[in-house]
């Protein structure tokens, strides 16, 4: 069963992320992160940002592949996913640039970029922490509905609820690119530990489905149950329609200190 944990509010969701990535990196220089774009896991890149800022560590060997990236935008496009990963994790953080990898979307190169980036993950020896939010769809990455759990990284055509969600970035939403390339649900599965943040009533429905919800790609967040080792942490509007929720606050209540998340 995946971990639930509801925090108080967003601040403290990334307080408690970015400490469990900082203790992955004391043990294991080289660790390989997997970056979610969007609002969701901002809090965490602040404060794992901030955590160096007050007690410096080497972060210069640390790899990252993000999850996604927007088909046909133009190189340095501000939304691009690129762009954003740039802006808001490795700058931040002070990654080494050439150590970030994020899926090609150059539409010159689409035939292979999902294979050149499967092959990219598997030479870095796979991911070790996964940071996920999740979309009103229940999409993962930007797998929509539908999408198979085996999926690898491939170009899809994004849902019309998650181009609309995703307008308040462009000047308008018909410039909301219609494809993307993600690591399919596959992809993700791979990696060794699987951390879903979300905020907000907006995600409720999502979260419900993903956790307790039957395991079924018509909810993609569902795929997290087929996972060992998962982590999911939730504001309360965003825990709000969990039917188990008391048990979950008793196991994290009750949960040795020294096993972490
Ligand atoms: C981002 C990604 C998406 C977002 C999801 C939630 O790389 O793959 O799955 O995590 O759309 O977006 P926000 O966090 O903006 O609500």
């Amino acid at each position: 069963m995946a971990e639930i944990v509801v925090v108080e509010n967003k601040r403290a969701g990334g307080e408690l992320v970015a400490s469990t990535i900082r203790r992955l990196i004391e043990a294991k220089a080289d660790t390989v992160l997997g970056l979610a774009t969007g609002s969701t896991p901002l809090p965490v890149y602040a404060a794992l940002a901030q955590s160096l800022r007050k007690d410096p560590m080497d972060v210069s060997r640390v790899r990252g592949f993000a999850l996604d990236e927007y088909v046909g935008l133009p190189a340095g496009h501000s939304e691009s996913y690129r762009t954003v990963i740039t802006r808001d994790v490795v700058r931040p953080l002070g990654l080494t640039p050439a150590n970030i990898y994020v899926p090609n979307g150059d539409t010159t190169s689409l035939e292979h970029a999902g294979s050149d980036y499967e092959r990219a993950l598997e030479a870095a020896g796979g991911v070790d922490l996964q940071i996920l939010g999740i979309g009103r769809t229940g999409h993962l990455g930007f797998n929509e509905p539908g999408s198979s759990f085996a999926s690898l990284t491939r170009v899809k055509t994004l849902a019309p609820k998650s181009r609309a969600d995703n307008a308040r970035f462009f000047a308008s939403p018909d410039d909301v690119p219609m494809h993307c390339i993600t690591q399919g649900l596959g992809t993700i599965r791979r990696a060794r530990h699987l951390v879903l943040l979300a905020f907000g009533a907006e995600k409720a429905a999502a979260i419900h489905a993903a956790v307790e919800g039957p395991v079924t790609a018509s909810q993609p967040g569902s795929a997290i149950q087929l996972h060992e080792h998962v982590t999911v942490v939730l504001d309360e509007p965003a825990a709000a329609e969990l039917s188990n929720l008391d048990y979950y606050r008793y196991i994290w209540a009750n949960k040795p200190v020294w096993q972490g998340i």
